[in-house]
């Protein structure tokens, strides 16, 4: 598969959001990656639906991969696929029923993610993968931009891709947390094929380099 760089609006600057996600579509984008925080499931609060929907009213037609850390979930997926998201991603501790929560995203018309945290096993993924799209790989604990790397994190994308490969659907395989120009490459080798980045673009000065960088070494590790 295609890799796909998707830049983590929450580092963005949220006074000027629409701004920001031009600017990085403009600079290289591949697809929004759109943090949902409640406070509850993760210590943070971020954005909802109305933001969504008022992005897609503005014209915004990207694609917006929208990460829920939110519990209860199921309530709130119809508010964002209403609102317009392309790929809806899911905790499983953030359900009792997780085939009907990833049922109800595909039913409403988007794509499925299933999100695994740094200590939560991969054990859910084999049930899982006839019902998504994508398997994202948690490498800093959900809540906040700017963590650093969590390094175990490449054995479980490695384990991932292997069970992703072995049944023959066509799910990607992102990563999340702590990623930059340097270790991107480390990511997939390891197996991801979607890498979001949130500090290390929004906090760059130059978006489009950053992105440009990180296709660099994606493209580097392709040749050898
Ligand atoms: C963390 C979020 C990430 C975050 C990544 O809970 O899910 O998407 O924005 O930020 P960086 O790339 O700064 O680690
Ligand atoms: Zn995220």
């Amino acid at each position: 598969m295609d890799h796909w760089i998707a830049p983590s609006i929450l580092s963005a600057d949220f006074s000027r959001l629409g701004a920001e996600i031009e600017a990085v579509l403009e600079a290289g984008a591949d697809v929004i990656h759109f943090d949902v925080m409640d406070n509850h499931y993760v210590p943070n609060l971020t954005i909802g639906p109305l933001v969504l929907e008022s992005l897609r009213r503005a014209g915004f037609g990207c694609f917006f991969d929208v990460h829920l850390m939110v519990k209860p979930v199921d309530r709130l997926i119809g508010d964002f696929l209403g609102a317009g998201a392309n790929l809806i991603s899911v905790h499983p501790e953030s359900t009792e029923h997780l085939h009907r929560t990833l049922s109800l995203i595909r039913d409403g018309g988007a794509q499925a993610g299933l999100v695994f945290n740094p200590a939560t096993p991969l054990q859910a993924l084999d049930e899982a993968l006839e019902l998504i799209d994508l398997a994202l790989v948690m490498s800093v604990n959900p809540g906040f931009g700017g963590q650093a790397f969590i390094e175990s994190s490449l054995g479980k994308l490695a384990e991932a891709r292997r069970r992703i490969d072995a049944s023959g659907r066509p799910v990607r395989l992102e990563i999340d947390g702590g990623i930059k120009v340097a270790n991107i490459a480390q990511a997939a080798a390891a197996g991801a094929d979607t890498f979001v980045a949130g500090s290390a673009i929004f906090g760059a000065d130059d978006y489009a380099a950053t992105i440009a960088a990180m296709r660099e070494e994606l493209a580097d590790l392709r040749s050898v």
